[in-house]
């Protein structure tokens, strides 16, 4: 089956490199979003940035679905850590997703677990992990790769209390506000998911001041990284 492979950057700059990267480029708008469709290093593409939070990541993934059939969800974006072996400008790539903040506990629920559903945590694609390994050690030979969960919520985390609470009930290496909300997408929809986060701060009390200056280079990661992989899958 031919692959279409959507991508949602989080930051301008990476969209925007991605978007002049790309050749048989057609801007298509629905609604308030704007989708690019063409290709990128051989392999269809359809790209766009998708604003802040759970929400804006689950409809974009699922205009992605319904408008142009992908079959692949590759988000990157930047992520606080939540592990101490994770530094700022290391990468991480999520085995799987959850949501810290969903929580229905009244009714019997663990927390995390959105009600009636059948999965905790959503899964990724251990294929498109191996991929964008090998093709991050090909375009940032000096950055770090780390593997595990990621946890997503509507919430920028900039203090020690709530990344404490985060840490002790999910265990996940890094947080960040669409991740979960794609895999829960991709998963619903039968689709691949990858998720692929530059670390920018440590979600606590310097977050809010890391945060911008970090953004720049992560962006430029990501791009180098997603381009790499267009050429492996
Ligand atoms: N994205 C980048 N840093 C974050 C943080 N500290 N909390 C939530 N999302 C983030």
């Amino acid at each position: 089956m031919n692959k279409i492979i959507g991508i949602i950057g989080a930051m301008d700059l990476e969209v925007e490199k991605l978007i002049e990267a790309m050749e048989q480029k057609e801007e298509i708008t629905f609604g308030k979003r704007k989708f690019y469709k063409g290709k990128l290093e051989g392999t269809d593409v359809v790209l766009a940035r998708c604003g802040v939070g759970k929400v804006n990541a689950a409809l974009t993934v699922q205009m992605m679905v319904d408008k142009f059939g992908i079959t692949d969800i590759i988000n990157t974006g930047v992520a606080g850590s939540l592990n101490e072996k994770i530094d700022i400008g290391d990468i991480v790539l999520a085995t799987n997703a959850v949501y810290h903040d969903m929580e229905a506990i009244a009714f019997g629920y663990e927390r995390g677990q959105v009600p009636q559903m059948d999965v905790f945590e959503f899964p990724t694609s251990k294929e498109l992990i191996d991929i964008a390994e090998e093709a991050c050690k090909k375009v940032n030979p000096d950055v770090k790769v780390f593997k595990g969960r990621v946890a997503s919520g509507d919430q920028f985390i900039a203090d020690k209390e709530t990344k404490n609470c985060i840490v002790k009930y999910f265990s996940p290496l890094c947080v960040e506000m669409e991740g979960a909300a794609m895999a829960h997408a991709a998963y619903v929809n039968n689709i691949n998911c990858l998720i692929i986060r530059a670390i920018s701060d440590k979600a606590d009390d310097s977050a809010e001041m890391d945060y911008p200056t970090f953004e720049k280079k992560a962006a430029v990661h990501c791009a180098g990284m997603v381009r790499e992989m267009m050429k492996h899958i």
